[in-house]
């Protein structure tokens, strides 16, 4: 195993060893197999490379501090898979050969989990068309993929917060596209505007919907929330939203456990600047807060410029319950044995 430096990870690619594959011939699945990881063989007509056709998944594999493997909510990014499977005309796995499989990976993987406290193991489910085509149809064959990396957080410095740009002039998806589901496409398409706002020093992109430019949609790559007033919102799923698992989890633990009022609801992008706090939420991103909002080239910070208190307690609680260390009380913790 090659030597890493736990206390320099980052969301960088260092891939654990092992990979799982399956193939989807002659209308099912095989029971799929773990190997090395390592460069997979696809023809240049796969329709994953020429149309796109292919989604991913994120997920992470927890090591708790009694030295206990842990998933959070598996079954979620399962469901979600198979949506996408349906959109994209790909066939869909069996929600327990998902789990299972990564079950098994991640017990072989398990030297690559990160030791308590220095990050986590990075799940990346892929499925894709990669039978051959011509014409724009779906493939007659399938792959299922499964490879993990060790990752700290997402956005460089983690908990201390990001700083966004509001844009009109770049939308990530319309209300009847994709937008709902983890298809490739949808990040391609984001890669520009990140290096237009990365250009002007800012993390990420704030999309605003497609259709008037009015109101928030998402963090490119995490799900957008604010707090006001005891209000937790988020914008609600219309099609182009992805129903991200941590955005529906801190939905619910800010009602159950904090008292917040949860809303989905439409979010003008000018809410943002009097908000009392703002933060994103994914697999990847966990729970960051959002320091700063700029627009037109006018900055703004929200709130003091710091992360919020509410904010550190939602992902206080959230960690807590992936580690293992609060209590489960929407059996969201996932023990790999
Ligand atoms: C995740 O949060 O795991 C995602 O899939 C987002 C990705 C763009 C890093």
């Amino acid at each position: 195993m090659k030597k890493i430096d736990w206390d320099k990870l980052g969301f960088d690619i260092n891939p654990a060893d092992y990979m799982f594959i399956s193939h989807h011939r002659d209308g099912k699945w095989d029971e799929g197999k773990i190997v090395d990881y390592g460069t997979i063989r696809v023809y240049p007509s796969a329709v994953v490379l020429n149309y796109g056709q292919g989604l991913f998944e994120g997920m992470k594999g927890y090591r708790t501090k009694d030295d206990r493997i842990a998933m959070f909510r598996p079954y979620e990014n399962a469901k979600r898979l198979n949506k996408g499977c349906e959109r994209l005309c790909m066939p869909g796995l069996d929600e327990d050969f998902f789990v299972n499989s990564i079950n098994s990976l991640l017990k072989k993987n398990r030297n690559f989990i990160p030791p308590y406290g220095k990050g986590d193991l990075y799940i990346r489910p892929i499925l894709f068309g990669s039978g051959q085509m011509l014409g724009v149809n779906p493939a007659d064959e399938y792959t299922f993929i499964l490879f993990m990396s060790p990752v700290g957080p997402y956005f460089k410095g983690g908990f201390s917060g990001i700083n966004l740009e509001i844009r009109h002039d770049y939308h990530r998806a319309p209300q009847f596209g994709t937008g709902s589901i983890k298809a490739v496409g949808n990040y391609a398409a984001s890669l520009y505007p990140k290096r237009v706002v990365k250009g002007n020093s800012y993390d990420e992109v704030i999309y605003l919907d497609a259709k008037t430019s009015t109101y928030i949609e998402e963090v490119g790559s995490a799900n957008f929330f604010m707090l006001k007033n005891g209000v937790i919102s988020t914008p609600r799923l219309g099609g182009s939203i992805l129903p991200g698992v941590t955005r529906n989890s801190i939905l619910i633990v800010a009602e159950k456990k904090f008292g917040l009022i949860p809303m989905e609801r439409d979010i003008r992008y000018d809410e943002v600047f009097s908000a009392d706090e703002v933060f994103c939420t994914g697999t990847a991103a966990v729970l960051t807060p959002i320091l700063s909002v700029c627009r037109n080239g006018e900055e703004r910070k929200i709130g003091d410029g710091k992360p919020g208190k509410k904010t550190k307690e939602l992902y206080d609680e959230l960690k807590g319950i992936q580690l293992g260390e609060r209590p489960d009380d929407f059996n969201w913790f996932f023990e790999v044995k």
